[in-house]
């Protein structure tokens, strides 16, 4: 089981719909997927339709030690994907867990207990909050892998180096295996000389850890949660589902999750290979 944070402390960035997209992704190339909704704002259990009442085991009642994984997992619309959901009871969680002794460590235990029971998942990708609490920290002391995903506009560097600063702090200190899988630049637009110019810049400083496929802005990703769907689910003929397909390919690629998990959950049959399941890319105008 691995674990991914997806993490920036910059707000709208495009954290949550990385999150779920890429999430959705995976799980229909085969892989078992669990997204966290580490973030008070809920905006990605709302986005699944599965923001839990008060009383209802969420992540804040995971993480005050009420409940395991387990119980708070819920299958999503996907095949393959699962969500532990969040309600803004997490919003205390920053200031309760406070005094808490080794409070950064709480979500590595309890992903820790996930991988050896029957329900662990392939791959756990964490939805961060727009900021470096403790919230983020418990992310980044569970993580073997980072993506910082960002907007491709004036400001998208600064806090950069915050970020940067405290990712090697806490390998030096609390997690020395993690690793930053790549900067993904999640909102491009096309139209604009100013998105490709804060690509290059970001190509100089990071080189190839830059995602090659751009997300560009399109309407249809921001509908989709409205909808209670991924892309895969809303438009799956977009520009846009096709952009996540292959960013979930190369990031399949570099934390080098299992090659071909179908052969994984049917390895008693020989059946021919199928054509992949993708359409031919069709043109199709961005709806900006
Ligand atoms: N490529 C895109 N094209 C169009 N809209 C997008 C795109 N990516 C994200 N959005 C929209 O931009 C807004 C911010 O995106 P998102 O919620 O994913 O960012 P975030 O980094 O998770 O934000 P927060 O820091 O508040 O958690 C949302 O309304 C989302 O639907
Ligand atoms: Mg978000």
């Amino acid at each position: 089981m691995k674990v991914l944070a997806i993490i920036n402390q910059k707000g709208g960035v495009g954290k949550t719909t990385s999150c779920a997209n890429l999430g959705a992704a995976l799980a229909l190339q085969g892989h078992q997927v669990l997204l966290v909704d580490l973030d008070p704002q809920a905006h990605l259990s709302i986005s699944f339709d599965r923001m839990p009442e008060p009383d209802e085991p969420s992540v804040y009642t995971m993480l005050t030690g009420e409940h395991g994984f387990e119980d708070v997992m819920q299958p999503t619309g996907t095949d393959g994907l699962w969500i532990a959901p969040t309600n803004l009871d997490l919003t205390g969680a920053e200031s309760e867990l406070a005094n808490e002794i080794g409070r950064e460590g709480l979500l590595r235990t309890a992903l820790q207990k996930l991988a050896r029971s029957e329900q662990a998942p392939d791959l756990v990708i964490l939805d961060c909050p727009p900021s470096l609490g403790t919230l983020s920290l418990n992310a980044l002391v569970a993580s073997d892998f980072v993506v910082i995903p960002l907007q491709a506009e004036f400001f998208a560097l600064q806090g950069m180096a915050q970020l940067l600063d405290v990712l090697e702090r806490v390998k030096q200190r609390l997690n020395p295996s993690i690793e930053l899988a790549g900067v993904l630049v999640g909102l491009f637009s096309q139209q604009r000389n100013l998105s490709r110019e804060v690509v290059q810049e970001l190509t100089h400083h990071f080189g190839d850890l830059v995602f090659p496929i751009q997300v560009r802005v399109n309407v249809r990703l921001a509908e989709a949660p409205s909808h209670g769907q991924t892309i895969f689910e809303y438009a799956p003929d977009s520009s846009a589902a096709d952009q996540f397909r292959e960013l979930a390919s190369e990031l399949a690629t570099r934390m080098e999750l299992t090659q071909d998990p179908a052969a994984k959950a049917a390895p008693e049959t020989q059946a021919p290979t199928p054509a992949p399941a993708t359409a031919p890319p069709m043109q199709e105008h961005e709806a900006e």
